[in-house]
This record gives structure tokens, sequence and C-alpha cells, in this order.
């Protein structure tokens, strides 16, 4: 069983980053410039925020953080994202998810330019991404794919279970496993709340991928001997174990599937560091298809 160090490839692709920032300095070009919208004071997108704001600074990219009361309008949000359009300083924005319950999330996506969504969430991002056509792939399944590569896991021919259907997780995943490429080109089975016997499923899978949010999900008798698992859960529980009274679990057992795995992703240090490493990987793409 080999473990997939998320932690270290993340690092080693911000490196990689850092280095094209230093030859875009050198060459008297400008240095990407990524901004964030966070309207209210929700905990986790605060944390996640901060996260790519620091990583930013890590590989010398500008950023600027947007932040919005809860009180924020939908008129007052669109006329921000208007304004972060018509801002040619800034090469890729995001406007962080979740946003509170009166304003319509799709109506600011779509409001987006689609040169600047390095979330990758815009419809004819989506559309792009569908069509095997150069676009920005949203962060957790562009991660994952990373991962997919740097390790050299084959995934030709290769039967994909990928579990739960989010459009921002499960749906795009499962494309991009399909598609032909590499990593891709396998046959894939989009499992979701409605799959019946979904244990038969992933039986046959050789690379199951699993994005639920419902801890300690899938256990060792629901994974073949030598499959590859990708653990995108990550929730917060409580535990009298640690010091803060909580700990993080993905979706998987970890204890019992890893000995059956030939690759398996740790939950926390596997997929969710690559995320901020997509969003950077974007936005560098987003100054470099401008050049
Ligand atoms: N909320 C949780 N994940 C994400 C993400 O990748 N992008 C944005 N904008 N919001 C999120």
């Amino acid at each position: 069983m080999q473990l997939i160090d998320g932690k270290k490839i993340s690092s080693d692709i911000l490196d990689e980053i850092s280095l094209e920032v230093k030859v875009l300095k050198a060459a008297g070009k400008k240095v990407p410039h990524l901004a964030a919208v966070l309207v209210g004071d929700d905990g986790a997108s605060q944390t996640y925020v901060a996260a790519k704001v620091k990583a930013c600074e890590r590989v010398g990219f500008e950023s600027t953080l947007v932040r919005l009361p809860r009180s924020t309008s939908e008129k007052e949000l669109l006329e921000k994202v208007s304004e972060l359009n018509a801002n040619s300083n800034i090469d890729g924005y995001i406007v962080q998810m979740p946003l509170p319950k009166h304003i319509n999330e799709q109506k600011i996506i779509e409001s987006i330019s689609p040169e600047k969504d390095v979330d990758g969430f815009h419809p004819q991002s989506v559309g792009k991404m569908a069509l095997n056509l150069p676009t920005y792939l949203p962060a957790t399944p562009y991660g994952i794919i990373q991962l997919l590569k740097r390790y050299n896991i084959p995934t030709e021919g290769k039967h994909c279970v990928v579990i739960g259907r989010s459009n921002i997780v499960g749906s795009p995943m499962s494309v991009l496993m399909a598609r032909n490429s590499n990593p891709g080109n396998c046959t894939v089975t989009l499992c979701h709340s409605k799959t019946i016997n979904l244990k038969e499923h992933t039986l046959q899978a050789d690379i199951i991928i699993i994005a639920l949010g419902r801890p300690e999900f899938l256990t060792a008798n629901m994974v073949k001997e030598g499959a590859v698992v990708i653990d995108v859960g990550i929730t917060r529980v409580v535990s009298t174990q640690t010091k803060s009274g909580f700990k993080l679990l993905g979706d998987v057992k970890f204890d019992e599937v890893a000995p059956k795995c030939s690759f398996i992703t740790p939950v926390p240090g596997g997929v969710g560091p690559m995320t901020i490493a997509s969003l950077l990987m974007n936005t560098l793409l987003a100054v470099n298809s401008k050049n």
C-alpha cells in the first residue's frame, strides 16, 4: 500500500509556480493577481479564503480579498462581480461559496467572466471541460487528476467508481475520468443517493473516488484488493483523543481499507491540500492564456 501525499505534491506544485513567477518577473511581466470575494462571516469559508491568500503570498502572486457583509444584496454582489470582470489588473477571481441564502449562487457564477473563472464553475468552463477543450478545471477534480498523474497511477481501461454527484466534485470527476486523456480513459460508474446496492459497484472498482461527506462510510468489505482509493470527504467530528476536542474524518474507514489498497489518500493531507494548488495553477493559466 502506498500513501498518496497530497501535502507534498501540493507543496511541489507551489514551488513550481514560484519559479514561473520569478521567470515572469525577470521578463518584466505582470505578476499573477488572484482576488477572492467573501460574503459574510462563515467560519469555514474564512479559513479557506485565508489559506488561499497565504498561498498567493508563498508563490509571489498578488492577491486581493474583498470582504462584504452578510447583508450584501444580490444586486450589490453582481456590481462587485462586474467591477472585478472589468479590472484588468485582476487575472482571476473566486466568489467563495456558500453565499447567504438571499443570493442566488448560480446567478453569481454565471455573471463571472469565463476568462477569469479560476474556480471553473461557469457553465462555459463546465462545457469546455466536457468537450475536452482547454479550460479551468474545478479545484478538487483538478487536484485529484494531479495526484493520479504525479504518482503515475494507471487509469486507462480501468473501472472507476465515483461516489457522489455534486457539481463541484463528483460530476466533473466522472467526466474527467472518462475523457480520452491521461489520466482518464476509464470506464466510469457514477453512484449517488439513489444507487441501488452500492457495494456491488464498489467491489468492481479499480479506482474509487468518494465525495459524500459521510465520515468512514466506505468500509473494507466494499473494496476490492489492490484498489486505488481517493477520499474527498473531510468532516470535523468531536473527539476525546485530541487536544482541540475535534478530529477530521474522511469518507473512508482508513485503518481497515488502507491495507487492501494499492494507493490511498489520507485525511487530512490527501486531496485537501491539492485544492489550493489547483486554484493557483488556474490563476497562472489565466495569465499565460493572455500572453
Ligand atoms: N466553497 C467550497 N469549496 C469552494 C471552492 O472550491 N470555490 C469556491 N468559490 N467556494 C468554495
